[in-house]
């Protein structure tokens, strides 16, 4: 989508469609109150009214609801059911007349994220009838504003981009998005940025570095895992950030195999690595003074003659002995290794995002994603990147009674406790185990990362975590 800044009038703009907000109880802004029905309005949070007073052609009025509740969120909402709406119209082109919301930038970042997101479908398998072209979506979005929200519109462009594609890798179906595509993927996003190099070791090589973790859950399919390392070299005089996001191409459970049911959500248990990724080609992109290492252990987890049981013991890449005692907690396994390798690879601070456990679902639900985190600085820089950029966590406690619920009985640890208590906490006192005292946070995407059911992100992938990312490396490099 083109997205640009003018300040045309919102009577004169070459648009198909011209938005603006009403608070309730207020007139619409200018001159756009004598437009005829405009006395008709509704100011209520996302109600829509459609005039066509000639000048503009067709002028959409979004209820912004009460001004004092007013906030990025609530305009990335608006934008959001504005875009819906110009879908339904078939407006190719759109221009939204910036609302009153405290800072300009914030509200015209808000407006393109929420209108960018809202745009998005996953239809690359559809195959459309000739005579029938699928409708033609919003080409682009102008912004009557000051010029001096120029800046912040195209990052928000970049990042919502960035996410949208990030919601592409986490629908493609297994047999497309496999560890090897994530591995193209990567060198792909690389290949566009300065900055931007990657790595990739195959199977023999995570052999052969002992990642006992990876080793035994991909041992179980044919297809090849792939541990994925991209660096981007942004300058800067802060700690070099790691990121690492699991990427489980498809979960079975393995041998303790998952009920049928919902398995085939199981083909987003990337998507972390999907946010990771996108995330490093966005940070590029934007020019962040960042130094970023991203690690993205994938593979898929499946149940075969080869597979790991459970019961059986693995050493993990950081020396420690795991008792696998159920196959489905494969996610753990994978991340331990690739912590461990980022810290030694240099990462001085640690980001995961993993779609690590269905408790997180019950905890949370789809608002809020879980952070478990072992530093209270790099916990609250978490928590503000989620309050910034609208894609939210909840830290939970990190106590050493919960590690206790994570030792093994003829290994260090086990990978799964024996009582089903706290289950999203004691899988991050499991990873903290593998990143000694890096400050590292735990970022559980279980609930965040598809059917969230927002305006702007509907049910399917959400591309959960780009923005956070971009966020919190944003706040490092200040
Ligand atoms: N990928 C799943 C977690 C998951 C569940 C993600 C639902 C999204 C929606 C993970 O590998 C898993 O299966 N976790 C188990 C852990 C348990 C066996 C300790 C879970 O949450 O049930
Ligand atoms: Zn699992
Ligand atoms: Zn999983």
């Amino acid at each position: 989508m083109n997205v640009a800044v003018s300040q045309e009038r919102p009577e004169e703009a070459a648009a198909d469609l011209v938005v603006a907000g009403l608070y309730e109880g207020e007139e619409p802004p200018g001159e756009l109150a004598s437009a005829p029905g405009a006395g008709d309005a509704k100011g209520g949070f996302q109600k829509l009214t459609l005039l066509r007073p000639g000048q503009p052609e067709r002028l959409l009025i979004v209820g912004l609801g009460k001004r004092e509740e007013a906030d990025p969120e609530r305009i990335r909402l608006a934008a959001a059911v504005a875009a819906k709406e110009a879908a339904k119209l078939e407006t190719p082109s759109v221009a939204w007349l910036l609302p009153e919301c405290g800072d300009d930038e914030a509200t015209a970042g808000a407006l393109v994220t929420g209108t960018i997101l809202a745009a998005y479908r996953f239809d690359r398998f559809k195959s459309s009838a000739p005579d029938q072209p699928p409708p033609a979506g919003i080409e682009s979005l102008t912004l009557l504003a000051p010029q001096a929200v120029a800046g912040a519109t195209e990052a928000a462009r970049i990042c919502a981009a960035a996410q949208n594609r990030a919601r592409d890798l986490q629908s493609l179906p297994s047999n497309v998005a496999t560890p090897s595509f994530l591995a193209r993927h990567a060198r792909e996003i690389a290949s566009h940025h300065e900055g931007v190099t990657t790595e990739v070791l195959g199977r023999e090589e995570i052999a052969a570095k002992e990642m006992g973790g990876l080793v035994a859950v991909s041992q179980g399919t044919a297809e090849e895992p792939k541990l994925i390392v991209m660096r981007y070299a942004g300058g800067g005089s802060g700690p070099t950030l790691g990121i690492v996001g699991k990427g489980v191409t498809f979960d079975t459970g393995g041998i303790s195999l998952k009920p049928s049911a919902s398995m085939h959500e199981m083909k987003m248990d990337m998507s972390g690595a999907a946010a990771v990724l996108e995330a490093v080609g966005a940070i590029a992109e934007l020019g962040l003074a960042v130094e970023l290492l991203a690690v993205v252990p994938a593979t898929e987890n499946m149940p075969s003659g080869t597979a790991i049981k459970p019961g059986d013991v693995i050493t993990q890449y950081n020396g420690k002995t795991v008792e696998v005692n159920n196959t489905d907690a494969e996610g753990r396994l994978i991340l331990a290794d690739a912590l461990a390798y980022a810290v030694e690879l240099g990462a001085e601070q640690i980001v995961d995002l993993a779609t690590l456990t269905g408790a997180v679902l019950m905890a949370l639900g789809s608002t809020y994603a879980g952070l478990v985190c072992n530093d209270d600085e790099l916990a609250g820089a978490v928590e503000a990147a989620g309050r910034e950029s609208g894609e939210l966590v909840w830290r939970l406690p990190l106590h050493p009674e919960y590690l206790e619920l994570m030792k093994g009985t003829v290994a260090d640890l086990t990978n799964t406790g024996a009582k089903r208590k706290a289950g999203t906490i004691t899988a991050g006192a499991f990873l903290a185990e593998a990143v000694g005292e890096t400050p590292w946070a735990h970022v559980d995407i279980a609930g965040t990362a598809w059917d969230v059911g927002r305006p702007y992100t509907g049910n399917d992938a959400s591309g959960f975590g780009v923005r956070l990312l971009v966020e919190l490396a944003r706040e490092l490099s200040a």
